[in-house]
């Protein structure tokens, strides 16, 4: 794996967001061979948990309009779909892999957009043969953006309130929850880390990590706690796997 935090991918981070409108147009070949690469170095590679992933490409796929993801994705004809079993640990280690794949693409100039709601997991997944016990949780469409972004895209951002974040204070704290950190240079060594999990992506853009550094008051904490804030009433609870688990995963 390239992935360590250099600049190349803190820029990334940085530049990443949700890409719903894509230039009708299929893959160079350099960018196809570079993705097959990667998610053949992601599906052997292990999260955090010990649990590895099975990744599904496919380049001919022809998801965009009503049926597949309900006219939320325009224009993108590959799509990679991640296959694993429904524990918390494979989860966890959903997001911890997809968001390394999702970054590396950012990085390379390519859109994607976490799928875990809006798309047919039939239409995706035909051909694709689930071992027992297997799900498809997530899939996203991996693509050029377009130079405008679509009704449908504004539309979805605006639902979700995809341009807000919640502040530094209400996410991490000094080693307990009634101690919130702010200003953000307080946290010392793990600042920039954590200010990378705040504009990070998540399901509904709930944002559901919350972390606790430890010891309290430390000018260099050791330690960074992450919690699962889970968000009451919210629908995505009802897809049947632990979709704010994935966000943890991605936080990682
Ligand atoms: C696990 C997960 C599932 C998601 N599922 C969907 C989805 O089904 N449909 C969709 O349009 N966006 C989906 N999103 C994208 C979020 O809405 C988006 O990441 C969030 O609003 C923040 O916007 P940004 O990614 O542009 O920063 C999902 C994101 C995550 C992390």
């Amino acid at each position: 794996m390239t992935m360590g935090l250099n600049s190349e991918l803190v820029t990334a981070i940085r530049a990443r967001r949700s890409v719903r409108s894509y230039r009708n147009e299929p893959l160079s070949p350099d960018d196809e061979s570079f993705l097959r690469a990667l998610v053949d170095e992601l599906s052997e590679a292990e999260g955090p948990s010990g649990t590895r992933l099975r990744l599904l490409l496919s380049t001919e796929l022809e998801l965009s309009g009503k049926v597949g993801t309900y006219g939320v994705i325009m224009g993108a004809r590959s799509y990679v779909g991640a296959v694993t079993t429904n524990t918390p640990g494979s989860m966890l280690d959903l997001g911890y892999l997809f968001e390394r794949m999702v970054i590396e693409l950012t990085a390379r100039g390519l859109g994607t957009c976490w799928l875990g709601g809006t798309f047919d997991r039939k239409s995706f997944a035909a051909g694709a043969d689930h071992a027992q016990g297997e799900i498809l949780p997530i899939i996203t469409p991996v693509g050029y953006p377009a130079e405008r972004s679509g009704l449908q895209d504004r539309f979805m951002r605006t639902m979700a309130g995809s341009d807000r974040r919640k502040p530094f204070g209400e996410l991490f704290f000094d080693g307990s929850f009634d101690r919130p950190h702010a200003p953000p240079a307080a946290a010392g060594p793990w600042a920039k880390a954590l200010e990378l999990v705040r504009i990070g992506p998540s399901a509904s853009n709930k944002q559901p990590w919350r972390v606790v550094l430890a010891p309290a008051g430390a000018a260099s904490p050791t330690a960074a706690h992450i919690y699962l804030a889970r968000t009451p009433g919210y629908i995505g609870t009802k897809l049947g796997f632990d979709i704010q688990r994935i966000d943890i995963g991605i936080a990682m």
